[in-house]
């Protein structure tokens, strides 16, 4: 599970623990009207490692707030006001994120308070998106890779498609890495795989490697376009919270994790390749590096169970959707024992399934 992919560099990594204990010692609050030397410090490092022509930076402290953030900067550059989102898209649950956020569970309760002007076209079909946009679209948002929908990766062309729409259109390019990004899928960002590049990208989660915090990086002209005082956050950049987050690059520069996650992730996947072709009950694993996901036939809510009182804690997206976001400090030895965990759970369930003892839930 990986808190739900936020620990990257692992639990209470010693350099980002001392980071953190000196920090609490000079400053643990600044805010973002003030000069400060660390937030100085990471804005650096997020500029150096993001994708060229992504430099100017918005600090605040979670997913959703940094992707308020990017469909505020895209409305007030473009001066329009729609925005296409896909279907199974995450982005959070904030109004604004909430409103390009696709589970009609999480939207449904507030339905009178989200936002209309947002759209919905399946996710890989760039002949619906072409179809969604208007003389009003300002911004397409989209996952490189679908993580609470189901782990699905951008089909080839799709992502190079919306570039080229976009730059044909006049419409802002957003690209949601709250959950891929920093490494997560052996690359430092999920666009890196298709070679495309956004106007603007969200990023929270593993960044402070555990410390909440997020930045919307963006172009300069398009960051730009907010004035001073449209959009703040009180704890935005506090020095503690970025104390953390140039600890978690750096480990992650470091120790070489993006090339970990890569090859630690081809070899997982194999193995989740053969329980397929060992275990009838599941049909599919995609993913990149270190973020899978097991598709199976039936309800993974037994599964779940039965590994969690084996000592496995694993994360679903959707009913029948097993998703992998471990540490990228993991070891191979402990990917083993997840597989071997899996593989005991998921022979008992398709056992039980033969004899009909259960049904398939579905
Ligand atoms: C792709 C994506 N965007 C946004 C979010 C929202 O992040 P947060 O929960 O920090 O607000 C998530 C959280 O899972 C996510 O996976």
């Amino acid at each position: 599970m990986g808190g739900y992919g936020v620990s990257l560099v692992g639990h209470c990594h010693p350099k980002l623990v001392k980071a953190i204990k000196e920090q609490c010692e000079r400053l643990i609050a600044c805010h973002g009207s003030l000069y400060n030397d660390r937030r100085a410090e990471l804005l650096e490092k997020l500029v150096k490692i993001a994708p060229k022509g992504l430099n100017r930076i918005f600090l605040s402290n979670s997913g959703a707030e940094s992707v308020e953030c990017a469909i505020k900067a895209a409305v007030k550059y473009t001066g329009k006001h729609e925005i296409i989102s896909m279907v199974r898209g995450f982005h959070g649950k904030t109004l604004g994120a909430l409103s390009a956020t696709w589970n009609p569970k999480y939207r449904e309760p507030f339905r009178n308070l989200i936002n209309p002007n947002f759209k919905f076209v399946p996710f890989g079909k760039l002949d619906r998106v072409e179809e969604a946009i208007t003389k009003d679209t300002a911004a397409i948002i989209v996952e490189p890779i679908q993580g609470e929908g189901g782990v699905h990766v951008a089909p080839n062309g799709f992502l190079e498609g919306l570039r080229k729409l976009c730059d044909e259109h006049g419409i802002i390019l957003i690209f949601d890495e709250v959950q891929t990004g920093f490494g997560r899928t052996g690359c430092m960002w999920a666009s890196e795989h298709w070679g495309v590049r956004p106007d603007i990208m969200c990023v929270a989660k593993a960044m402070g490697g555990g410390v909440p915090i997020g930045a919307t990086i963006g172009r300069d002209d398009v960051m730009g376009s907010l004035k001073v005082g449209e959009h703040t956050s009180t704890f935005g950049g506090n020095p503690l919270a970025c104390a953390a987050a140039c600890a978690t690059i750096d480990v992650i520069i470091e120790e070489n994790l993006v090339e970990r996650a890569r090859i630690l992730g081809e070899r997982f996947k194999r193995i989740l390749n053969d329980m397929i072709d060992e275990f009838r009950i599941l049909r599919e694993a995609r993913g990149l590096g270190l973020m899978l996901g097991l598709e199976a036939r039936v309800d993974i809510h037994n599964i779940l169970m039965r590994a969690l009182k084996m000592g496995i804690i694993l994360l679903y997206c959707g009913r029948n959707v097993i998703r992998f976001l471990p540490p990228l400090v993991i070891s191979m030895e402990q990917l083993e024992t997840v597989a071997n965990v899996l593989r005991e759970a998921i022979s008992e369930e398709e056992a039980l399934l033969a004899k009909g003892v259960i049904n398939d839930g579905t």
